[in-house]
């Protein structure tokens, strides 16, 4: 994402493909063996993912849903009239649109999202709901720098919204770098809503990752299946396993995929050989107190402002402001 602004009345084309066989390639080739969960959300990995927000174990969108609904008016307090607000990677809009029906007067709404038909979607059902407010969709990967569209209207100040816990994905350094130029879009007086996932009892964590009706095992398998799909690989999908488990030193859930046997893998002219038992790393969610949470975002020139939970204390909605001088 830039700080730089640049008038465009819509942006709404995908950004460029990534390399997805260079990326398979390295990955099988390190040590651990990885495979960058970037790519678990094609089409069938999206409806998948969705399906995933709606288990009984998967208490992470409920709850963000939750802690918004009921803290709606303090929350846009907070945030104040006349926003910018900036939304990455807010999907069909559940939540933004709890937000929006909340900020007295928002100026402009940007939603900034690499699915070109949820963007499509998502904007024309906004349109409908808030015909008022000015609405600048940016189809791309916010985790590339991201060139953002001037409104017509001024606003007070820029809010980012970063909903989903999704900062979780990343290892906190890269976390860091990518608050960083949150930062320098949010600027003075801006401020930065985001959403994490808080540290929990392993049973509760590890249930989340591991539902009964097998649909996070499915989500895994599918970034094999896509590299069968889409590169010609010939993983057989009987031959692997999910499964994550909390790692409470690193506090992080760790989703792997574990070879079921001995196996040989090819793709693009490279075989791959796999011990029974040998894992693929696809995915670290981080799991943050708010002490630790705040904490890194601080290394981003944010100061924590306010934080709002549920009960039970299992997620977090933060809000935190650009430290000014
Ligand atoms: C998108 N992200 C916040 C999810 C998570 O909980 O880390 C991805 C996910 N992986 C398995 N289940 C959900």
């Amino acid at each position: 994402m830039s700080g730089d602004s640049l008038t465009a009345p819509e942006q709404i084309s995908p950004p460029e493909a990534s390399d997805f066989i260079s990326d398979v390639i390295a990955g099988l080739s390190s040590n651990p063996r990885t495979l960058p969960y970037k790519y678990f959300y094609d089409e069938r990995g999206a409806a998948l993912f969705q399906k995933i927000c709606e288990l009984p174990e998967y208490y992470i969108t409920r709850t963000e849903i939750d802690i918004l609904d009921r803290n709606r008016a303090e929350i846009a307090s907070h945030l104040g009239p006349n926003l910018e607000l900036i939304g990455l990677g807010t999907g069909a809009g559940t939540k933004t649109r709890i937000l929006i029906e909340a900020l007295e007067t928002p100026a402009v709404y940007i939603p900034v999202d690499i699915s070109e038909k949820q963007l499509h979607e998502s904007t024309a059902n906004f349109r409908k709901i808030f015909p008022d407010l000015e609405i600048l969709p940016v189809c791309a990967d916010y985790l590339q720098p991201v060139v953002l569209p001037s409104p017509h209207h001024k606003p007070a100040r820029n809010v980012v919204y970063f909903p989903g816990s999704t900062i979780g994905n990343f290892e906190p350094d890269e976390a860091v770098q990518f608050l960083r130029r949150v930062a320098n879009v949010c600027r003075e007086k801006g401020g930065l809503l985001i959403g994490a996932d808080l540290k929990k009892a392993r049973d509760v964590l590890e249930g989340a990752y591991n539902d009964r009706a097998g649909v996070t095992a499915q989500f895994n398998l599918n970034l094999l299946a896509r590299a069968n799909r889409e590169l010609g690989a010939d993983f057989d999908l009987d031959q692997w396993r999910h499964r994550a488990i909390y790692n409470s030193d690193a506090g992080r859930i760790e989703m792997y995929l574990i070879s079921e046997s001995d196996q040989f893998v090819y793709l693009d002219e490279q075989r791959f050989h796999f011990r029974r038992a040998e894992k693929i790393v696809t995915e670290f969610s981080y799991k943050y107190s708010p002490e630790e949470f705040s904490a890194l975002a601080g290394k981003a020139e944010f100061e924590f402002a306010q934080m709002w939970t549920d009960d039970a204390r299992l997620f977090g909605v933060f809000y935190f402001v650009v430290r000014s001088g």
